[in-house]
């Protein structure tokens, strides 16, 4: 059988994301930790996933999340030791699974001793590890931040350290100093912490913003896309900067190349299909693949050049698909590798931003969700609870629940806006609410939902996060008896993907027509071919199939209802095909 692409382990993997304070405490402290998620490997094998991504685990200020990173080499003591984690790994690899890390090295925290030694003097040797430029000074002679930047979490990109009376350049949050990977010696730094763990064992790594680590020349103003603000979004100048690509290299070159890993960049801020595939493709020698987030932003607004994450806009299946067909097809000839994901620990939950979270069609669309990841052509990557089905929590949550500096901040800016233009303060934020209730990071980030003892049976103490509700009747304990639940689905679904290579490796061709709910394709590898239905709406539909040859040899291999009406394993011979509301059929042939 050809191949258009070389197989590997990497692209067959189906990888389970880990957000670790929120997956299981082992010891009730509130805060889930590494022998917690070594307690869970056996829950995971069954599932049937094969690699870990862990989000840091590392020593951490936890400024925002433990995406700031104090120490590069340790383990931060809520989550255990140095120890525990090589018994982690053990515990991993005796299973067969393999384990990556999150590398986040655009930026450090300000705790980190590199940076702390960066800011102790213009003079010092690591001054120029970080970003530090002069002040400008408006006309009354204030102090004021080198550029117009605005971070990502709001505010100026820039904070005046008052000792030495520069700035720094923070893309985040204040705490979180942006590395200057224009110094090689920064560069060697970031190489021998990334060996350091590597032949410790781990099995690769999810880099963070990997393309933000060059930044254009002379740090320009951003044009003003948000006009009557002071900083304006500058992802222009920020993400995929002029010596992007020579720096992958070099890390290619001198680190990746040398082991036998799995990486995928982050890469948000773009939606340029070529800039991205840029670090993918296989000539270039940079990434295995990448996450782009043109998925993810289909229900942002714009604001100039970036969208705004916490507000919903409204979105159409017609713009959904046309993404995702657009990149199952991308530079395919040229080995281009897509990162399937519909979830992670910055989106809310897919179910109730894709799917319909109501009680009538929670787990038929989980379910339906589950098909459409499952029968993409790529990496496809799981994020914890996703399996469970699990949803956003009410909207009833008040903002105190919310924990993400993202939404914290966000939530602040626009308060304090709206007191400074009506002169009280007390102003309506319930419209803010509302985008958080769909839109918040904080959604995913609650804590597992294990079973239907106290505390979704997360920790026996307080969680640092609160739990849903849902737990109830929403849990692992629970969907593991129920041999229809979402769970259950995702095993089935899970163990199809693997057990058919066309899956991950066919060629991908869309059949939808321009159809309003639903998306149908066809998938082929050599004289094999799989046929996906999806109805993306609660309304009973009819899909005509056209153009599919042989429907008579097509025979049904997973549906998401339990129960046919009509008992049928087989495609009518007119080609004209039934769905129920969010039902998901795959059919399959030779
Ligand atoms: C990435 C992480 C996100 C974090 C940001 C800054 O986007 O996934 O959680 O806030 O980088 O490190
Ligand atoms: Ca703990």
């Amino acid at each position: 059988m050809v191949y258009l692409h070389e197989r590997t382990w990497w692209k067959e993997a189906i990888v389970y994301q880990i957000y670790p304070i929120s997956f299981f405490d082992s010891n009730g402290d509130g805060i889930g930790d590494l022998k917690g998620i070594h307690a869970k490997l056996d829950y995971l094998k069954d599932l049937g996933v094969d690699v870990l991504w862990l989000s840091p685990i590392y020593r951490s200020p936890l400024a925002d999340m433990g995406y700031d990173i104090s120490d590069y080499r340790n383990i931060d003591p809520r989550y255990g030791t140095l120890e525990d984690w090589d018994t982690l790994l053990h515990g991993v690899h005796d299973r067969g699974m393999k384990l990556i890390m999150d590398l986040v090295v655009n930026h450090s925290s300000d705790e980190h001793q590199w940076f702390l030694q960066s800011r102790s003097s213009k003079e010092h040797p690591k001054r120029d590890w970080y970003i530090w430029r002069a002040p400008n000074f408006d006309s009354s002679g204030q102090k004021r931040p080198p550029n117009n930047w605005r971070s990502v979490f709001q505010g100026s990109a820039w904070d005046l350290d008052e000792e030495t009376k520069e700035y720094y350049l923070h893309l985040y949050v204040s705490k979180q100093p942006d590395l200057n990977w224009e110094n090689p010696d920064v560069r060697e730094a970031v190489y021998d912490l990334m060996k350091f763990w590597l032949d410790r064992g781990c099995d690769g790594f999810r880099m963070d913003v990997i393309n933000l680590i060059s930044k254009t020349d002379g740090l320009p103003d951003a044009p003003i896309s948000a006009p009557g603000e002071f900083y304006q979004p500058a992802s222009m100048y920020f993400a995929n900067g002029p010596r992007v690509h020579e720096f992958l290299k070099e890390m290619n070159e001198k680190v990746l190349s040398r082991y036998d890993i799995m990486t995928v960049g982050e890469t948000p801020f773009t939606h340029d299909a070529s800039a991205l595939a840029a670090y993918v493709l296989p000539k270039n020698g940079e990434l295995d693949m990448v996450f782009h987030f043109e998925l993810m932003d289909v229900d942002s607004p714009m604001e100039g050049p970036q969208r705004v994450p916490l507000i919903k806009k409204d979105w159409t299946l017609e713009e959904f698909r046309e993404i995702i067909v657009r990149w199952q097809l991308y530079k395919r000839d040229e080995g281009f590798w897509n990162a399937i994901f519909i979830e992670n620990h910055d989106h809310a939950r897919a179910v109730s931003r894709y799917g319909n979270d109501s009680p009538q069609w929670r787990a038929l669309s989980a379910k339906m969700l589950a098909v459409l990841e499952i029968t993409q052509g790529g990496t496809l990557y799981v994020y914890q609870g996703q399996e469970l089905g699990m949803q956003n929590f009410p909207r009833s949550w008040s903002i105190e629940e919310y924990k993400d500096v993202a939404s914290q901040n966000y939530w602040n800016r626009i308060m304090k806006k709206r007191q400074e233009e009506s002169g009280n303060q007390n102003v309506d934020m319930s419209d803010v609410l509302d985008g958080f209730a769909h839109k918040a990071r904080d959604h995913a980030r609650v804590p597992v939902q294990w079973d239907a003892s106290s505390n979704a049976g997360f920790t026996t103490g307080t969680p640092w996060m609160r739990v849903n509700e849902d737990y109830r009747t929403w849990n692992a304990a629970s969907q593991l008896e129920d041999p229809s639940s979402v769970l259950a689905f995702y095993k089935r679904a899970l163990k199809l993907r693997k057990s058919h290579p066309l899956f991950t490796y066919g060629e991908f061709s869309d059949l939808s027509n321009g159809h309003l709910q639903v998306f149908t394709y066809l998938r082929t590898l050599g004289g094999s071919h799989a046929l996906v239905l999806l109805n993306f709406s609660e309304e009973k539909v009819h899909f005509d199939l056209k153009g599919v040859e042989n429907l008579d040899t097509y025979q049904l291999l997973l549906e998401n209802y339990e129960s046919q009406e009509v008992k049928s394993t087989k495609l009518a011979a007119d080609g004209r095909v039934f769905l129920r509301g969010f039902e998901a059929k795959v059919y399959i042939s030779g």
